[in-house]
């Protein structure tokens, strides 16, 4: 048979379980209470970072068939489009602040003899020596990110439409 002291003990350790329950669950509570309940108001301790919707734009860009958008590309678009280049760049053989892109799709990377490209860019040809359509639309996505440190002082075309359209308008300036 237990006696009184047994029964002491028992219960406090069952009344020391509960409590550190208790604590525990409003502990946990607090730091991860989301605040999207019906009030809304709850301070959040703790952000649970969430996935974008299924089909966000971010992995959706990296899986982009671009040959696909590029076959069926506007190059009258394009041409629109390359208005955000024509500051410097030109179509009649000549360089400006860049060089000319003429014949550009499929041209050698930093081709142009006169033009002064960046260490960047020369150092980018030995990587990726030619400008292929993939090639091309990479850099005018992201300029900056695809060559670090070159002088093409342009954020990039965030569309992979948009890009495929220049390219197709490029390609039909021999
Ligand atoms: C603010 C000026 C500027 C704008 C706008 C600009 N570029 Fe450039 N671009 C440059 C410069 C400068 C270079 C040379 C980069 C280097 O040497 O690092 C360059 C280089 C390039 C090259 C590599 C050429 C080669 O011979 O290797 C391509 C391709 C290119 N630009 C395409 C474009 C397209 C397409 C657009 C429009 C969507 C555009 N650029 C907008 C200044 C610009």
């Amino acid at each position: 048979m237990f006696n009184t002291m047994t029964l002491t003990k028992a219960a406090g350790a069952l009344i020391g379980a509960l409590l550190f329950l208790m604590l525990a669950n409003w502990a946990a509570s607090s730091l991860y209470t989301v605040s999207s309940g019906e009030h809304g108001e709850i301070a959040q301790a703790y952000t649970i970072p969430v996935e974008e919707a299924a089909g966000g734009e971010e992995p959706a860009e990296e899986q982009i068939d671009f040959a696909a958008l590029l076959a069926s590309a506007d190059a009258a678009a394009g041409e629109k489009d390359f208005g955000k280049c024509k500051a410097c760049h030109k179509l009649d053989g000549s360089d400006g602040v860049g060089p000319h892109l003429n014949g550009v799709v499929g041209r050698e990377v930093a081709g142009i003899a006169g033009f002064s490209y960046s260490p960047a860019m020369v150092e980018h040809k030995a990587v990726a020596p030619q400008w292929t359509p993939e090639a091309l639309q990479e850099f005018l996505a992201n300029p900056k990110g695809v060559v670090p440190g070159t002088k093409m002082s342009f954020a990039g075309l965030k569309d992979p439409q948009d890009r495929a359209d220049i390219i197709a308008y490029l390609q039909s300036q021999p």
